[in-house]
């Protein structure tokens, strides 16, 4: 399970250093945002050999953010990169499905120049950074198999849309941007792939960071984009199921072990959601493969 994914500005040698050693489950050596323009180049060569100098991925993998599939940058970062054998790309600010289609053929071309397996890089959008996203969700499902996940971004949304801020006078997310968090979650599900959160950019204030990992994964979210290393170990504990939850998961299954499509448990009634839930748990403790069937075993 990835459950972490920690933003780390490419241009930075300092910064990868430090990356290496966050815990996180996966580094995004970023080429976009976190990079100013004229820093591009020597951006996309240390991510190349960053890459290079790291081929064991047992313990992190190792992905990188491009520029924006509609701007010629992105394939300039790709060609810059694929040598490297990033595990993922991240796409920010995506439009259309048509984008993921192009970018998918793009890679199988540089996959083939640099001998290594067809479609090993994953793909996942920032699917809500421009309104036309918002409105193309629903076609993100099959239109490739590299799509490994989807997550959201409220900063970039907000530029586009011409806001002055995404919060409201309470300092909650305007009602826009959960609307594009909610879609999210529900097109990475119709897609089943996996649903990844945003950043939480105050990276001091480990207390509302937990409160917000929480919540995502209560929502259904099972990992969670980060900005600095201090944000790791949160991430990875509020994603990860605690003991009695896998154990009652467990008891779940057991009693539907003899086939039946409803029982009782502890007073409760369970059904076929509740058996999925505790299959969901049992999937993100690593105890049970996403897509085996049969109600009552696990590993
Ligand atoms: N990845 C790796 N190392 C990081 C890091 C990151 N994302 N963020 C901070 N560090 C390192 C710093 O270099 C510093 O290391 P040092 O002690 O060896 O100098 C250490 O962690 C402590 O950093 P700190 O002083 O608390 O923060 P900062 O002021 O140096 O940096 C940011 C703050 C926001 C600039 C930095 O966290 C950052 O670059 N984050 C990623 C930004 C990004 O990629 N944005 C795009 C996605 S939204
Ligand atoms: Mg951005």
């Amino acid at each position: 399970m990835l459950r972490s994914f920690l933003f780390v500005p490419s241009d930075s040698e300092r910064k990868l250093v430090k990356g290496e050693g966050s815990g996180a489950d996966v580094l995004l050596l970023d080429l976009e945002d976190a990079v100013a323009e004229e820093r591009l180049p020597l951006a996309r060569g240390l991510a190349r050999e960053y890459l290079a100098a790291h081929p064991d991925r047992s313990r992190m993998q190792l992905w990188v953010r491009t520029n924006a599939p509609s701007t010629p940058k992105a394939l300039a970062d790709l060609a810059a990169i694929t040598a490297g054998a990033p595990d993922g790309v991240l796409l920010p600010k995506v439009r259309s499905a048509d984008e993921l289609v192009r970018i998918d053929h793009c890679l199988s071309a540089l996959e083939a120049r640099e001998g290594l397996q067809p479609g090993s890089i994953r793909i996942m959008p920032i699917a809500t950074e421009t309104p036309a996203a918002v409105f193309n969700l629903g076609t993100f499902p099959g239109s490739t198999s590299r799509l490994w996940g989807m997550t959201w971004g409220a900063e970039d949304l907000s530029a586009a849309v011409g806001a002055s801020t995404n919060l409201d006078e309470k300092g909650e997310l305007d009602f826009t941007y959960r609307l594009a968090r909610s879609i999210c979650l529900l097109a990475a599900v119709a897609a089943e792939v996996e649903p990844i959160d945003t950043v939480f950019l105050n990276f001091r204030d480990l207390g509302g960071l937990h409160r917000e990992a929480q919540a995502a994964r209560r929502a259904g979210f099972t990992g969670k984009l980060a900005i600095h290393p201090n944000q790791i170990e949160t991430i990875n504990r509020a994603f990860t199921p605690a003991p009695e939850e896998i154990e009652y998961a467990k008891r779940v299954l057991e009693a539907f072990a003899s086939g039946a499509g409803t029982v009782g448990l502890d007073g409760k009634m369970l059904d076929m959601p509740h058996l999925k839930q505790a299959r969901r748990v049992l999937a993100s403790a690593g105890l049970l493969r996403r897509s085996s069937g049969g109600n009552g075993e696990f590993n």
